[in-house]
């Protein structure tokens, strides 16, 4: 790495592992990955992170319904998102898991620095329970009639014990914070919001803990609490560039310059984050910017509304460079954009066919035509000194824009250009200086379309690599893109062979592509569908004993015989028993899903079957040490597994 440049970090947001990424998804990445090609061509020494925030209880619920463990199951959705990326030529330079053990283990010393600094307190956690979201609400955030915010159904109130983030204590500094440091949010509006909704009326102490499940890194001193997922996934940014490892190299990059992210989530990034590197005394980030969110037709996207447009479609059909061109240049970054296909489909065809497009393969034809090579130019003509100037404005205006990822009006300076150089076309009119042979009026005339060209492939570069590449290879420019050569005139070499290719984007029947692009998102559904589907056949056929398992298999499963002494409902669960059972000299805690098919006196006394090795299981808060074993037929009854004749409970199967 070159040392003498200046460190600039960037972060996405860490995502959750959701299978299918819609563009919503990938509007953050490009968009990011749109900054760090800019900062290095100004010369910055760029870190870009992205990554995956894989705990908690929705992901391991989800885990469950898959019938898997949580660990394979990210791994898999976490292969995919990476193919994406890939896909999308997106050049992060670390992708952070949170389930990276060098990640988990970060985590475990922050809670425990912060716990040794009394800024974590252990307390109890009051709240309007869902029990089948199994979430906690406060009141102001219930429905009508105290329901489920998400649900709608009843909550009760129920109370968890619960460590504590002494957040309330931080209020003042934050709002100090924004005050000497207007930039810190972006844009102004969402600073605004914030004050609004969160600090205005006083903040909180923060529950960074849960007992109810189990799918989260561990709190080091309390093994039946795991922390907040919030933490865990907030300090991604800290792993992904060498905290607790490479002291060296997180030295060089944090404070991150900029964390990107979703309006929904700027609160946790504007509020949480700072206090808690504020607690940890750790330099602040230096910005957050809150982007709007991409609907379509105005409406938000849902798989259940079927109104998802994902990235695939459009990259197979028009290429990365338009899709990230149509993200970056139709909306505003910090508003909400709705996706339009009609739109989407016009734009490509006005800006990247019509302008782009024929402005490269003009200039190309005619110099190849005309020369054969890079022509000389000759004495200046009369639209010359325009066209310089213009193109020569651009490169300083685009910074000024990118100082607040104003993207938008990036891309619309740079086509002011683009425009104006087919504009010079029609004014120099060069195919009447062929006719009429003046050959060094022509070399000036197409000399300059070349030049501007050349400044086109370095301001459009960040956004569209590809394209970039294809122009300065047609007209034959060798060499690295740096931002400072779009501020020079004359720097295209002469006597170089020019030679067209192929047509960068062209042109679209817009109601034959609104069709096909509707059909191939059809079938990439159906194709997704499908080979889920034909998973689940598959794992079905293993379930009913199509699929083998050897001795050894079998061997490792400990079965043994239970008495059951006490039978005791769950407390924070209307469906599940706590049996409390004996094997053999043994006393056990279980927890069971037979309420609705078990009365509690029906099972005291009782023997039956359990698997007494499985690994214990947190449900809902309370430790399981096995499972009781039950035969259910494909009406739904169930019975408990039992021996045909009496024998001593810690008998074992064999
Ligand atoms: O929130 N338009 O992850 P996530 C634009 N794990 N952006 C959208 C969008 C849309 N339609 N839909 C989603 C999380 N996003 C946390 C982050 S960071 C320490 C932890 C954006 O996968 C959304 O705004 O739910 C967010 O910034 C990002 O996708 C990831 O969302």
């Amino acid at each position: 790495m070159d040392q003498k440049k200046k460190p600039y970090y960037i972060t996405t947001p860490i995502y959750y592992p959701s299978d299918n990424l819609h563009i919503g998804h990938t509007y953050c990445t490009v968009a990011t990955d749109a900054v760090k090609k800019f900062k290095e061509l100004q010369g910055y020494d760029v870190f870009f992170t992205t990554g995956t925030d894989e705990h908690g209880q929705k992901i391991q619920e989800k885990a469950r319904e898959e019938g898997m463990e949580p660990k394979p199951y990210v791994d898999k959705i976490v292969k995919e998102i990476k193919e994406l990326w890939e896909k999308l030529d997106i050049d992060y330079d670390y992708f952070v898991r949170s389930t990276d053990e060098d990640h988990e283990k970060n985590v475990q010393d922050l809670f425990q620095k912060l716990y040794d600094k009394g800024e974590i307190y252990k307390g109890e956690y009051e709240g309007y329970y869902c029990t089948p979201c199994e979430s906690f609400w406060t009141e102001a955030q219930l429905g009508e009639g105290h329901t489920c915010p998400d649900c709608g159904r009843e909550t009760h109130k129920q109370k968890e014990e619960s460590y504590f983030f002494r957040l309330s204590k931080y209020r003042d500094r934050l709002l100090k914070l924004y005050e000497d440091h207007p930039d810190f949010i972006e844009p102004d509006f969402r600073k605004k919001e914030m004050i609004n909704s969160f600090l205005k009326d006083g903040l909180e102490d923060l529950s960074v803990t849960r007992s109810s499940f189990d799918w989260g890194v561990q709190v080091p001193f309390d093994p039946d609490h795991v922390i907040y997922v919030w933490i865990d996934a907030l300090s991604c940014y800290l792993t992904a560039i060498g905290y607790g490892k490479d002291p060296e190299q997180f030295e060089k990059y944090w404070p991150a310059q900029v964390h990107f992210v979703g309006k929904e989530i700027m609160r946790f990034h504007v509020i949480i984050w700072p206090a808690l590197l504020m607690a940890l005394d750790l330099p602040l980030p230096k910005k957050v910017f809150g982007h709007g969110w991409i609907l379509f037709n105005n409406d938000k996207m849902s798989k259940s509304k079927g109104n998802v447009v994902y990235p695939e479609p459009l990259i197979d059909r028009y290429g990365i460079d338009a899709l990230k061109y149509f993200l970056l240049r139709e909306f505003s970054f910090g508003n909400d954009g709705s996706f339009e296909t009609d739109k989407f489909l016009q734009r490509l065809n006005s800006d990247l066919a019509n302008d782009l497009g024929n402005l490269v393969s003009r200039t190309v034809s005619m110099i190849e035509k005309y020369f054969g090579q890079m022509p000389k130019p000759g004495a200046p003509g009369k639209y010359s000194k325009e066209l310089e100037d213009l193109a020569l404005s651009i490169a300083d205006k685009n910074e000024k824009a990118m100082d607040h990822f104003q993207f938008s009006t990036v891309l619309n300076d740079i086509w002011t250009l683009v425009r104006r150089t087919n504009k010079y076309i029609d004014e120099t009119t060069p195919w009447i200086l062929a006719k009429e042979e003046k050959m060094e009026d022509l070399g000036t005339v197409l000399y300059h379309l070349a030049e501007s060209l050349r400044i086109i492939s370095i301001l459009i570069y960040p956004v569209m690599e590809n394209t970039s590449r294809e122009i300065r290879s047609q007209l034959g420019i060798t060499g690295d893109v740096h931002l400072e050569d779009a501020k020079k005139w004359g720097l295209t070499e002469t006597g170089v062979p020019v030679k067209k290719g192929k047509i960068i984007f062209p042109r679209l029947d817009v109601e034959e592509e609104i069709e096909a692009l509707a059909k191939a998102h059809e079938d990439l559904i159906a194709m997704r569908k499908s080979a889920h589907t034909g998973k689940k056949a598959e794992e079905k056929e293993e379930k009913l004993g199509k699929g083998e398992i050897t001795l050894d298999d079998f061997e490792k499963l400990e079965i043994k015989l239970a008495k059951v002494l006490s039978v005791e409902d769950h407390p924070n669960a209307d469906r599940l028993y706590l049996l409390q059972v004996k094997i053999g000299d043994e006393e056990r805690t279980i927890v069971s899903n037979i309420k609705k098919n078990y009365k509690k006196e029906d099972l005291e006394g009782k023997k039956i079957l359990v698997l007494t090795n499985l690994k214990p299981h947190k449900f809902r808060g309370i430790e399981s040490a096995g499972m009781v074993l039950a035969a259910e037929d494909e009406d739904g009854n169930l019975s408990l597994a039992t021996t045909l004749e009496e024998l001593k409970d810690g008998a074992v199967i064999s």
